[in-house]
């Protein structure tokens, strides 16, 4: 035979597989839609958003199969109708192994520069893998993950639709992290008031005037300062801060992740959007309400070498009165979404969400007994 001519025939062969290849792999572009006074969005360049893989991230989200025990999923700790946090102080993971700081909501990601408390993960695909494999969490390789979901055939071809491949952590991440960038958090009353939807109460206008002004009182200004790290239209600067917390269990915060001593207990400022829905509060979840968090500012704060200079120049101490702290809550309450609320709730019914175990919603304490066991069944 003519190895010229086989070789031309081989090679024409391979053409028509990826021809073949290429056909069937189209996957259709996902549109989103940013109000317009929100800071520009970057979205992944080497991960375009499609159809077929926010599908994918999305039932990944719900997927028990990538915990080792197979009973808990991304949803058990990031809860959607809570607008994905935890109602628990600390999360907990695979055979009930409590973890030490509070899940922080999932919205609005896109505009995130580091991921966690600390800012340990920068980018989203890289973060996401880090419950699968953590062991007080998911406690699975994501080896171990992509291999199970390969075994199933509707896994495997939903894998081939969006990235043409097999499921493998790189894939697995690459779905979660689309999936997460689309969830967006933008028609709360807050939004609706700014776009003249809507007409805020006295009350939570003094709370809007108190959040996004100075505490000059040389000036005659005595605002609350929130503004200087919960601005924006994200309500967060996307820094680190010490907001006056005393260290409890050791945990350092972004000093773990730079041994820097100035990092010493500060924290990741947390978006403020949807803030009624996400206690527990700070990254160990100590406060249980929006008020016991205005008590802190106002004068609860622990005047460390590095609270940040914004809560410093006022001693630790704002002092609000009593119609001022209600005024501040109720400005934070006009920063719930209901439509991503019921958005979420949607979810939860598509994948027949069922509550983790363990204390019912509502009831924040870890510590709190375990629910009694059910009864025995009845004699006749
Ligand atoms: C056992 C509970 C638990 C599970 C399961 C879990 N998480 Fe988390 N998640 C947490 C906790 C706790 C934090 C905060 C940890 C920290 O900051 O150190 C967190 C933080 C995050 C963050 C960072 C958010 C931010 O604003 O920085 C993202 C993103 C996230 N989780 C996504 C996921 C995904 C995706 C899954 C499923 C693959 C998942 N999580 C599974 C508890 C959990
Ligand atoms: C210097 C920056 C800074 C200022 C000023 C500031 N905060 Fe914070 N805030 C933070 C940081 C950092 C955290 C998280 C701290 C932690 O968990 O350790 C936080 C947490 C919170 C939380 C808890 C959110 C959650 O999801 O757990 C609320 C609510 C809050 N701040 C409201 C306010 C209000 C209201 C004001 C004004 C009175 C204010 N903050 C001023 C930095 C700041």
């Amino acid at each position: 035979m003519n190895w010229g001519r086989g070789f031309r025939v081989v090679a024409f062969l391979a053409l028509c597989a990826a021809a073949a290849a290429t056909a069937t792999y189209q996957p259709k572009p996902y549109k989103m839609g940013i109000r317009a006074f929100f800071p520009k969005p970057t979205f992944p360049a080497d991960n375009p958003l499609t159809q077929e893989g926010v599908a994918l991230g999305e039932r990944l989200f719900f997927e028990t199969a990538l915990s080792e025990t197979d009973n808990i999923s991304c949803a058990h700790c990031h809860i959607p109708s809570e607008s994905f946090s935890d109602p628990r102080r600390e999360s907990i993971g695979v055979h009930r192994r409590r973890g030490r700081r509070n899940a922080q909501p999932l919205f609005n990601l896109v505009w995130r520069r580091n991921f966690f408390w600390d800012g340990r993960a920068k980018t989203l695909r890289e973060q996401v893998l880090q419950p699968i494999a953590d062991h007080k969490e998911m406690n699975l390789d994501p080896e171990e993950a992509a291999a199970r979901l390969g075994e199933d055939p509707e896994y495997s071809r939903a894998f081939a639709a969006a990235f043409n491949e097999a499921p493998s952590p790189r894939t697995i991440s690459l779905a979660l992290e689309q999936f997460l960038l689309t969830q967006i958090s933008q028609d709360s009353r807050f939004d609706k008031i700014l776009r003249g939807e809507a007409k805020a109460t006295p009350q939570e206008e003094r709370g809007r005037a108190l959040f996004f002004s100075e505490y000059d009182p040389a000036h005659g200004i005595r605002g609350a300062d929130c503004f200087h790290c919960h601005g924006t239209a994200v309500f967060t600067n996307e820094r680190f801060a010490n907001n006056g917390l005393e260290t409890r269990n050791g945990d350092e915060g972004r000093f773990e992740v730079t041994g820097k001593e100035y990092d010493k207990g500060l924290f990741k400022v947390p978006s403020l959007r949807n803030v009624a829905l996400t206690g527990p509060y700070m990254h160990d979840g100590r406060f249980r309400s929006l008020r016991e968090v205005i008590e802190h500012y106002s004068n609860g704060m622990v005047l460390t070498a590095n609270l940040d200079p914004n809560l410093a120049k006022h001693g630790g101490q704002i002092g609000l009165s009593e119609a001022d702290k209600e005024a501040l809550v109720a400005f934070l309450e006009t920063l719930t979404d209901e439509s991503f609320v019921d958005r979420a709730k949607a979810l939860e019914r598509k994948h027949g969400f069922q509550l983790p175990p363990g204390p019912p919603r509502g009831l924040l304490d870890f510590d709190s007994p375990p629910p009694p066991p059910p009864p025995p069944p009845r004699r006749r």
